[in-house]
């Protein structure tokens, strides 16, 4: 442990610390910090080391709402993040003190999975930052009556995959999340909703600014054409009582008709027959870049920390990913993003 500049100077610890590690990850990095991180001051250990760090450099922000929020900090965070350090988004939580809101340092083993996943990319560049995506993730809820619902099999796990490798590439993340019994991804703006409805309302808000949008999301395509507010009896009818179904809004076809210009699209085929088929014909009706296409069955997929697919595009030859863990097929899923993002910029 080191905490000053002055012990074992024969060593000059103000620099070598930065120069030999592979990772700085500040946690907690407060207003104070972050600004002076941004100035470039080194008046102690830590700012020091800053300074002289080539390594990767993650700040995981901590602070009241207002002071987070204050466009002195927008700015020092705007700042850092244009010289290529990744910045997380605080947790919305519980504060110091009685208030809640923006500001909550992440838990901790969610941090250790960031700081693991930056390593984990061996020095290549957070070739996301700057950039502004959103993803979707697990399975939206019908309501029927008050107990019941119309619901799926997702887990969310491949969406927050997604949001955690693209939070590690050093992008600004909004997580759209339908139902998901997972640890919130530190770092990322993670926006709740229920059903398909809520989630069109809030993938078309954050996909505005966006500069890609990953619907990895299972949506429900119907939903009950009538919410009944007490609960269903059984005595109701002799027979089993129909449920009228409506069709859902088609959230990925609406972003593939109304995307910015360069905005990238991707989205995601769970097929069960004639994968490769289905998933070609539904990347050009839905006018999505990219198309990730996976087979589903009772084994596969679905609550599965691993995944194996085929990335189809609109503009390339399809990729076939192997089997292994969903960080795996997302870092595919955001290099072929990446790609298209250097063609004609979509920067605010
Ligand atoms: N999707 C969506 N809105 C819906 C249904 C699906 O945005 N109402 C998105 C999913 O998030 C996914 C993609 O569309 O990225 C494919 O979903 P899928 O259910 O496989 O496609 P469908 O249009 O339902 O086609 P089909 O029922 O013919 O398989």
């Amino acid at each position: 442990m080191a905490t000053d500049v002055w012990t074992g100077v024969e060593e000059v610890p103000h620099v070598r610390l930065g120069q030999t590690a592979d990772l700085v990850f500040v946690a907690p990095a407060t207003a104070d910090l972050l600004a002076r991180a941004a100035c470039g001051l080194a008046d102690d250990l830590l700012t020091n080391t800053l300074l002289a760090a080539r390594c990767p450099v993650v700040f995981a922000p901590a602070m009241h709402t207002e002071m987070w929020e204050h466009p002195a900090t927008q700015a020092n965070v705007a700042a850092l993040r244009s010289r290529g350090a990744i910045v997380l988004e605080p947790a919305v939580g519980r504060l110091t003190g009685p208030d809640t809101g923006k500001g909550r340092l992440p838990e901790p083993a969610e941090l250790l999975e960031t700081a693991r996943r930056v390593l984990a990319r061996g020095g290549l560049e957070a070739d996301l930052t700057g950039r502004h995506v959103v993803v979707s993730a697990g399975g939206t809820r019908e309501p029927i009556d008050p107990v019941r619902f119309i619901g799926n099999r997702s887990s969310g796990l491949q969406g927050y995959a997604l949001a955690r490798t693209a939070v590690a590439r050093g992008a600004r993340v909004t997580l759209v999340a339908a139902n998901v019994a997972l640890p919130d991804p530190a770092g990322a703006d993670v926006v709740p909703v229920g059903t398909a409805e809520e989630m069109r309302e809030a993938v078309l808000k954050a996909a505005g600014s966006a500069d890609a949008v990953v619907m990895a999301a299972a949506v429900a395509d119907f939903r009950p054409a009538e919410y009944r507010e007490s609960k269903i009896k059984k005595s109701e009818s002799a027979g089993p009582a129909p449920i009228e179904l409506v069709r859902n809004p088609d959230i990925l076809a609406e972003l593939g008709r109304t995307r910015r210009p360069g905005q990238v699209i991707v989205g995601f085929a769970a097929e069960t027959d004639d994968v490769l088929a289905n998933g070609r014909e539904k990347l050009a009706r839905k006018g999505c870049d990219l198309l990730v296409v996976n087979q589903v069955g009772p084994d596969l997929a679905f609550g599965r920390p691993d995944n194996a697919a085929v990335v189809l595009a609109a503009d390339g030859e399809p990729i076939e990913v192997p089997r292994g863990p969903k960080e795996a097929l997302a870092d595919v899923i955001w290099d072929q993003v990446a790609a298209r993002l250097d063609r004609p910029a979509t920067r605010r």
